[in-house]
């Protein structure tokens, strides 16, 4: 008897340890919902303080941006005429996404698509279903300016049912598409690019009703990108001083990082980007996405051996690289565009010019593509050096078809 009762009670209380489990369990996955219901990273932190205060770090210990034009008075040459050519700055952490954009005189200066929003809006999958994916793309950025509050938020990466990452940005998937990737069957090491994949890549606006694409139809290099955008005769501006149909090159990071020795091995941006920390006594990934420099011990130094300085100076030499040769491309499009506008004011008519502008766009392709990538050359250095020494030999075949036509 007394046995039996035993029983029941440690029945009962199994059962009771079990019902508050799955009522927990059911509490959590709802508070999680419903904090999904909300952009701000804010209504998260209940639940995760260790990740909002790591992602929320950057706020306090980041100053202002870099002025990337005065740093490099040649860009404002090489995107004359185009609205990089007002502001252009150093990228800085996520929270200041929408806070940036909203600043830059290319927004204020210049009517730009409601397009911009995709990757600096928390917002952007609500606008979505408001408006609908091409009623979206058919207002301007300054239609929308007072719906947007949040640069990015956990739900642009996290799935709020179980946290587990997930892909929020159409334009993202409809391009993996092309390459026959679907990212619904991705493993949770893809998805530790694809999540930043969304928006550390190329983009570019279909000219008639300004949707947001990625160049990919023929793959993910610079060269396949060229393919792409010559194969529908687009171009974002007309350079103001060469008349050439230029394109606009903007942070290819996954795209280099493809092409990479890391890439190759396996290696997600996550790894070097988010490594995992101890706070509070507990291991979390970094939250605070910024350069892995000051972190190699847990970005680099599990795979590479001995002296973290050691690899930082090789590093460096990597970058220093790529600065001496976007350098020298820089010289030799100085060089073709004074050539393009001195053959211009001495009346060289359009055809004989075809050639160099041609030169013109091809070349500053190549330099923007590594100026822009964010990396300095590292996420896939050989591939870096292979774009600029074809950019050099562009930019110079093109100066000689000018002196060519004008002595003929
Ligand atoms: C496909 C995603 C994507 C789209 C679309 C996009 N951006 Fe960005 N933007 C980024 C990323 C990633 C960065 C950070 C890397 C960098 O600065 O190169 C950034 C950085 C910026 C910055 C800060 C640095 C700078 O360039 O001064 C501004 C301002 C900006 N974008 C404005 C715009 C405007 C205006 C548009 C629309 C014409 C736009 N963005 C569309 C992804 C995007
Ligand atoms: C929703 C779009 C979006 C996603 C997703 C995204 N980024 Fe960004 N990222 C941006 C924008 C926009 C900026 C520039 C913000 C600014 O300058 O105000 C940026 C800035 C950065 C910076 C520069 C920070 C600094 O202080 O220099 C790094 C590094 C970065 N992102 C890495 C990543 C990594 C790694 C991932 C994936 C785990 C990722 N991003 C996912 C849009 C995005
Ligand atoms: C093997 C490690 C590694 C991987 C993998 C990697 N990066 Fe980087 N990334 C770096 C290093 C190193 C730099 C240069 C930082 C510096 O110069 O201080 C960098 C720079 C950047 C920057 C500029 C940061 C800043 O502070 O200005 C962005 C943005 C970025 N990476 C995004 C990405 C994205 C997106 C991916 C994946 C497609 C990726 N990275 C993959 C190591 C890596
Ligand atoms: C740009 C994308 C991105 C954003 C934004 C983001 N995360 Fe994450 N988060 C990741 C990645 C990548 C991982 C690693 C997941 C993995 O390896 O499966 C991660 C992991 C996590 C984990 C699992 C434990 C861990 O540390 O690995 C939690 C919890 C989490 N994030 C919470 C948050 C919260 C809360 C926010 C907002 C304050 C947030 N994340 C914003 C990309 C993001
Ligand atoms: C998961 C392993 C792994 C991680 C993490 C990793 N690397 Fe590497 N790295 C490699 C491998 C493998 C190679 C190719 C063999 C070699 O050159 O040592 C490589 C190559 C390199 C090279 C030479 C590549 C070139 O382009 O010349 C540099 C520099 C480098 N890594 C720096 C870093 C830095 C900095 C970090 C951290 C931000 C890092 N690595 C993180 C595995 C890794």
């Amino acid at each position: 008897m007394r046995e039996r009762l035993a029983k029941l009670i440690a029945l009962g209380t199994a059962g009771l340890i079990v019902g508050l489990v799955l009522l927990f369990g059911w509490h959590q996955q709802f508070r999680v919902q419903q904090a999904a219901q909300q952009v701000d990273p804010a209504a998260w932190a209940d639940l995760f303080p260790l990740h909002y205060e790591s992602y929320m770090r950057s706020v306090e210990l980041t100053g202002e941006p870099e002025d990337k034009l005065e740093a490099n008075p040649f860009r404002r040459l090489a995107w004359a005429g185009n609205a990089f050519s007002l502001e252009y700055n150093s990228a800085r952490p996520h929270y200041f996404s929408q806070i940036d954009q909203q600043n830059s005189r290319r927004v204020n200066e210049r009517e730009q698509p409601a397009g911009c929003v995709n990757c600096h809006a928390a917002e952007t999958p609500d606008l979505i279903a408001e408006y609908g994916w091409e009623g979206l793309h058919g207002m301007q950025y300054n239609d929308l300016r007072d719906q947007l509050h949040v640069g990015s938020s956990c739900r642009d990466c996290h799935d709020p049912a179980d946290m587990s990452l997930r892909i929020t940005r159409p334009a993202f998937i409809e391009a993996m598409a092309y390459l026959d990737i679907d990212v619904n069957r991705a493993s949770r090491r893809e998805m530790r690019s694809y999540v930043c994949a969304q928006c550390h890549v190329e983009y570019y606006f279909e000219p008639d009703n300004n949707e947001l694409r990625m160049p990919w139809t023929e793959g993910l290099r610079l060269d396949d990108m060229e393919a792409h955008f010559d194969a529908i005769g687009f171009s974002d501006w007309q350079h103001a001083e060469t008349g050439a149909d230029m394109i606009k090159i903007q942070h290819p990071e996954f795209e280099l990082h493809s092409q990479g020795v890391h890439a190759e091995e396996g290696i997600s941006c996550a790894d070097c980007h988010m490594p995992p920390v101890q706070v509070g006594g507990m291991q979390i990934s970094e939250h605070w996405m910024r350069s892995p420099m000051d972190q190699m011990e847990t970005a680099c130094m599990n795979c590479h051996r001995g002296d973290a300085d050691r690899l930082a100076a090789r590093t460096g030499r990597v970058q220093q690289n790529t600065l001496r040769q976007l350098a020298n491309v820089e010289d030799a499009l100085t060089d073709l565009i004074q050539a393009i506008v001195a053959a211009r004011e001495n009346g060289a008519s359009d055809a004989e010019l075809t050639e160099a502008r041609q030169a013109h766009r091809s070349a500053q392709m190549r330099w923007d593509f590594i100026d822009a990538e964010n990396s300095t050359g590292f996420h896939a250095s050989q591939e870096a050096r292979r774009l600029l020494s074809d950019a050099l030999q562009i930019a110079r075949e093109g100066e000689q078809s000018i002196n060519q036509e004008t002595s003929d």
